[in-house]
């Protein structure tokens, strides 16, 4: 058998009200049981109707993301969290309270409506209720709730811009809608609300000091880093402007911006480590911000593009 590649149209939808009638076509797609590619404030996402099977089993195929890794679900309104997931507590509410609609997931028990396609047959459900007025407006005109996972391909960075989004799925989805891109550019925050004391699965646009001040008794561990050096071939620097001068030595150097403006670091990381993907070099060395605040969430990213392959100099 033979498989035509999808024509993959793009739609601008920077402007909600000048660019509405795209965001309606995305949602048409996504009636239909198409995947199509989202901006959020975080990263672009990989979008389907949460209740069509089909739908969400697409997500796996064009991602080749292993079934048992669990999509969120992406809501436009505070309501919706209790149409899909039980045993929500008091101490929850204060969260949405301070975060919502915003960078963090939250995770609770489901309820049967979620399938366990969705939850990777897992019994809770990651629910984000992003910040970006696009998204919300996207989800809401599908008159249905999106899974999304980041809208790469397995194993590659996640995507900050359409064109990000284009060199990974041109060809495998009908649509992506481009908003520009991400404000953030770092996936949300992920914690665990469904064991008595909250758990950090995954830092991220929302701080952990941020986070701390409203969940005292949050839990984080951090995982332990190996450590391993390579010299000798051609590699790629990606660090703090104010560190430029000392890789004067090497062809392919880019600057994060100054250490100072974190925020601007985390919207160029993943930019950047497309840009070194490129230059197919062996090794990428890119240079680990303060471990604290946004610079924690960084970091995190990059151990896990790097496999853990971290070395102090
Ligand atoms: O910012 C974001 O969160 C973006 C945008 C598109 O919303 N989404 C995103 O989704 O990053 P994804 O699937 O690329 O990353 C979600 C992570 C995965 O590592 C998944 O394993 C984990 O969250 N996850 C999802 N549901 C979970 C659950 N019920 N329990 C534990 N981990 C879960
Ligand atoms: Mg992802």
């Amino acid at each position: 058998m033979v498989v035509k590649p999808i024509e993959t149209e793009v739609l601008y939808v920077k402007d909600l009200n000048a660019n509405y009638q795209n965001i309606v076509k995305g949602a048409e797609y996504l009636k239909k049981g198409e995947v199509v590619a989202i901006p959020t404030e975080t990263v672009y996402g990989l979008a389907a109707d949460a209740f069509n099977e089909n739908a969400v089993k697409k997500i796996f195929e064009v991602k080749g993301r292993p079934q048992d890794n669990p999509l969120l679900v992406h809501i436009y309104k505070l309501e919706q969290v209790y149409g899909i997931c039980k045993d929500i507590h008091k101490g929850a509410e204060k969260v949405f309270d301070a975060f919502w609609p915003g960078s963090v997931t939250l995770i609770f028990n489901k309820k049967d409506c979620i399938s366990d396609t969705v939850s990777a047959g897992m019994k809770t459900v990651g629910v984000r209720f992003p910040k970006s007025e696009i998204a919300r407006a996207i989800i809401k005109e599908s008159g249905t709730l999106l899974v999304a996972p980041s809208a790469n391909l397995s194993g590659k960075p996640s995507t900050t811009s359409a064109e990000h989004c284009y060199n990974d799925l041109n060809g495998k989805i009908p649509c992506i809608l481009d908003g520009g891109p991400c404000s953030i550019g770092l996936e949300s925050t992920i914690i665990d609300m469904s064991t008595p004391d909250p758990v950090l699965l995954r830092p991220g646009a929302i701080s952990l000091d941020d986070i701390r001040k409203v969940i005292p008794n949050l839990v984080y561990k951090k995982n332990l880093l190996s450590v391993k050096e390579n010299a000798n071939e051609e590699n790629a620097v990606i660090c703090f402007q104010e560190f430029l001068k000392d890789f004067k030595n090497y062809e392919h150097v880019y600057s994060l911006g100054s250490f100072k403006t974190l925020n601007v670091a985390a919207q160029k990381t993943f930019d950047l480590l497309r840009e070194c993907d490129k230059l197919n070099v062996s090794h990428i060395y890119v240079q680990a911000p303060k471990d604290s605040g946004l610079g924690n969430s960084i970091i995190n990213r990059l151990e896990k593009a790097s496999a853990g392959d971290v070395i102090n100099i």
